[in-house]
C-alpha cells in the first residue's frame, strides 16, 4: 500500500506531520511525502521543525502568486509524478490551493483521496476565499473523510457525504501541540507589560478592512500604556507592506514568521490573541488563551460555542470593544481561558492511520474478489 501525502503551506505541514509520523510507524504502509512548496520559506521552516525530508519537492512558489497560478503549477508538476509513482491513496489536508489541486489531480487519475480536516464550512463561498470552495470540492471527490468534530461530520451529511468512510478523529493540530509541548520551556510574561499576539493574512481582508483593523490596533496601544502587540508578519507582500505602513508604533512589534516552537512559547505567554488564522483559533482554545477572531464568519464555530473566542468581524469598533473588555474584565478573561477544547485528545493521527489501514485491507479484499471472478 503506497500512500502519497501532499503538503505545501505552513498549516498543512503542522497538521500533517503527526499523520506522516503515525503512518510511518504502521507496518504494511509505505508513506511518501510530496512538498509543493506553495510556501517556500514557511513550508521549509515547518518541515525542519518536524524533521520531514520530502521525497518530492515541486518547488512551485513564485512571489505574488495567485491561487489560480499555483493550481495550474500543481496540476502540471503533480500529474506526471502520480503517473510515475502510482500511489494507492493520496492524502491532503484542509482547504489550500495545494490540497484542492492535488485532490483534483488524483481524482482525474482515479486515485482515492483521503481528506484530513474534512467538513469545515463557513457556508459562504466568498469567506474565506477561495478556501471555502476548495474544501467543498475536496470533500465531494474524496473517498475517506476525517472530520475533526461531530459538527464537521454533520456538515458533510447535509451534503450527502456519509457512511463508513466518514470518521470523526479530532484535529491533528492537537497531536502537533502535544508533541511540541514536551519541547517548550515557557518564559514568564513581563510584569510591566501585557502582551497580545496578533496575526493577519486572509485575502478577503486585504485593502480597506485590513487598514481598518490596523487602525483599531493603533487605537488600542494608544489607550493602554502597558499594552504590547507582537505580530509575526506573514511574508505575503500585501500584508507585509500594509503592516509596515499602518502599524507604526513603538509598542507594536512586527517580527518575522516564528519557528513553530518559538511561536507556541510566545502564545503560552501572551494575555490573548487577535487573529484571522484558522490554526490559531484552534490552538488558542487548546492552550487556554482567549481569541478575538477578526473575520465576518468562521468555519470553526466550536470555538465560539465553547466560549473561548469572540467573532468580532472586521469592524474597528467591535475589535476595540472586545479587546478593551479582555484587558479590563478579569472575570471575562478567566471564563474564556477556561473553555473546553472541542478538538479531541491528540490521537487524531492514530485514528486516521487505523482507518486507512482498515480501508487498505478492504480495498485489497475487493480487488482479490474481482480477480477471482
Ligand atoms: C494560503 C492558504 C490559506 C492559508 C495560508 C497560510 C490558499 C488558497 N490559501 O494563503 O488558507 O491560511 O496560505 O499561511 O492556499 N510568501 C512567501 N514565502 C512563503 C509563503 C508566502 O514569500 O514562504 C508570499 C508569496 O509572495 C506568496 C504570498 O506570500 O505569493 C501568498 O502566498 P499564498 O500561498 O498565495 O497564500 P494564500 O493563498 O494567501
Ligand atoms: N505559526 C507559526 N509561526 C508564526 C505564525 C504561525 O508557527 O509566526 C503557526 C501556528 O502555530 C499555526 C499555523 O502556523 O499552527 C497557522 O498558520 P497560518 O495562520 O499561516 O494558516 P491558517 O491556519 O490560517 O490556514
Amino acid at each position: 500500500m503506497k500512500i502519497l501525502v501532499v503538503m505545501g503551506t505552513r498549516p498543512e505541514v503542522i497538521k500533517l506531520a503527526p499523520v506522516v509520523a503515525a503512518l510511518r510507524r504502521r507496518k504494511g504502509l509505505r508513506t511518501l511525502v510530496c512538498a509543493t512548496a506553495q510556501h517556500r520559506e514557511l513550508q521549509d521552516q515547518m518541515l525542519k521543525t518536524f524533521d520531514i525530508k520530502p521525497d518530492f519537492d515541486l518547488d512551485l512558489m513564485r512571489k505574488g502568486q495567485s491561487p489560480d497560478a499555483i493550481a495550474r503549477r500543481v496540476q502540471a508538476s503533480l500529474d506526471p509524478l502520480l503517473a510515475r509513482i502510482k500511489p494507492d491513496l493520496v492524502i491532503v489536508q484542509g482547504d489550500t490551493t495545494t490540497a484542492m489541486a492535488a485532490a483534483m489531480c488524483a481524482h482525474k487519475r482515479h486515485i482515492p483521496i483521503a481528506h484530513v480536516e474534512a467538513g469545515l464550512r463557513s457556508h459562504d463561498l466568498e469567506n474565506p476565499f477561495p478556501e471555502e470552495g476548495n474544501r467543498v470540492i475536496i470533500d465531494h471527490i474524496a473517498t475517506l473523510h476525517f472530520p475533526p468534530t461531530q459538527k464537521a461530520k454533520a456538515n458533510l451529511k447535509k451534503e450527502g457525504i456519509k457512511g463508513p468512510g466518514v470518521i470523526v478523529t479530532g484535529n491533528t493540530v492537537v497531536d502537533a501541540l502535544r508533541w511540541a509541548d514536551k519541547k517548550i520551556k515557557i518564559r514568564p510574561a513581563s510584569a510591566d507589560a501585557r502582551e497580545v499576539l496578533v496575526t493577519f493574512h486572509r485575502r478577503e481582508s486585504f485593502g480597506a478592512p485590513l487598514k481598518g483593523i490596523f487602525h483599531a490596533l493603533i487605537t488600542l496601544v494608544r489607550r493602554h500604556a502597558d499594552l504590547v502587540l507582537i505580530y509575526p508578519v506573514h511574508p505575503n507582500p500585501q500584508v507585509r507592506l500594509a503592516a509596515k505602513r499602518w502599524l507604526r508604533h513603538p509598542r507594536i512589534r512586527l517580527v518575522k514568521p516564528l519557528p513553530y516552537l518559538e511561536f507556541l512559547r510566545l502564545m503560552k505567554r501572551v494575555h490573548f490573541l487577535i487573529t484571522d488564522s484558522g490554526g490559531l483559533q484552534e490552538e488558542s482554545v487548546c492552550l487556554h488563551k482567549p481569541v478575538l477572531v477578526a473575520r465576518t464568519v468562521t468555519e470553526r464555530p466550536e470555538i465560539i460555542a465553547a466560549g473561548a473566542g469572540k467573532l468580532v468581524g472586521l469592524s474597528q469598533k467591535n475589535l476595540i470593544y472586545w479587546a478593551t473588555k479582555l484587558l479590563n474584565d478579569k472575570a471575562l478573561h478567566r471564563r474564556m481561558s477556561r473553555a473546553q477544547n472541542p478538538y479531541g485528545d491528540g490521537k487524531a493521527s492514530e485514528r486516521i492511520t487505523s482507518a486507512i489501514a482498515l480501508w487498505a485491507i478492504r480495498a485489497r479484499r475487493t480487488l482479490l474478489q474481482k480477480c477471482r471472478k
